[in-house]
């Protein structure tokens, strides 16, 4: 499974980056708007720092031709920008045109293993289920990965599966074993991954042995 950053803050997508584990970053309007910035101009910033990686644009038209017009306009700021589109009849529609334009789309807001097989076979390039949102309905979001993954590998399926609305740790774990491709993750997350008490502990302890020769 590989990591996205689930972001448009600059620094944080730097810091992600300077890793080496960044493959790619998603955004949304809620996360754009957060940032208080022009969208595209976020974009140009974003596409110069993660130039050879996916960076998901979202559209913000409902119709299918807004979509379109809104898909090609954000695909035509950096070759790596992927159009993100909402999981409508509308969506499917410019899903369809876009990717006989030869551009890359995630469809996002998915809920169903159904609506993630439509994606797929409308031309989507990945699929976003929404762990999060689920489990705050009293679902299981997690549940939801097994599906998609299940019906993508019966039929051969090649489009990626992006676990998303991700909020702790345990989300990206499960999602690695359940068969997602990717998991776009908040940063605060990212950084929760990267830590453990003992590893802590252990390097108090080394330090301490190393001090006291
Ligand atoms: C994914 O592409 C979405 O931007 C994101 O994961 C939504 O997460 P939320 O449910 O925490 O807003």
């Amino acid at each position: 499974m590989k990591f996205f950053i689930d972001t448009a803050n600059i620094e944080q997508i730097k810091e992600a980056k300077a890793l080496g584990v960044l493959a790619g970053v998603t955004t949304n309007p809620s996360l754009v708007a957060k940032e208080g910035v022009d969208f595209h101009d976020r974009l140009r910033e974003i596409t110069n720092v993660v130039t050879d990686k996916s960076v998901s644009a979202e559209v913000i038209a409902l119709d299918a031709e807004g979509m379109i017009k809104e898909g090609k306009e954000l695909a035509a700021i950096a070759p790596n920008i992927t159009v993100k589109v909402p999981m409508t009849t509308e969506g499917l529609k410019a899903v369809h045109a876009l990717s006989e334009l030869g551009i890359t789309t995630n469809v996002t807001l998915v809920f169903s293993g159904v609506q993630a097989l439509l994606a797929a076979r409308a031309g989507a390039t990945y699929v976003s289920p929404f762990l999060g949102r689920l489990d705050d309905i009293g679902q299981n979001g997690l549940e939801l990965i097994n599906e998609i993954a299940e019906i993508f590998a019966i039929h051969e399926i090649p489009t990626e599966i992006i676990a998303a609305s991700v909020r702790h740790p345990v989300h990206v774990t499960e999602a690695a074993r359940r068969g997602a491709h990717i998991a776009t993750i908040p940063f605060n997350v990212i950084q929760q991954l990267t830590k453990h008490p003992l590893t802590d502990q252990g390097i108090e302890k080394f330090l301490a042995d190393w001090n006291n020769r």
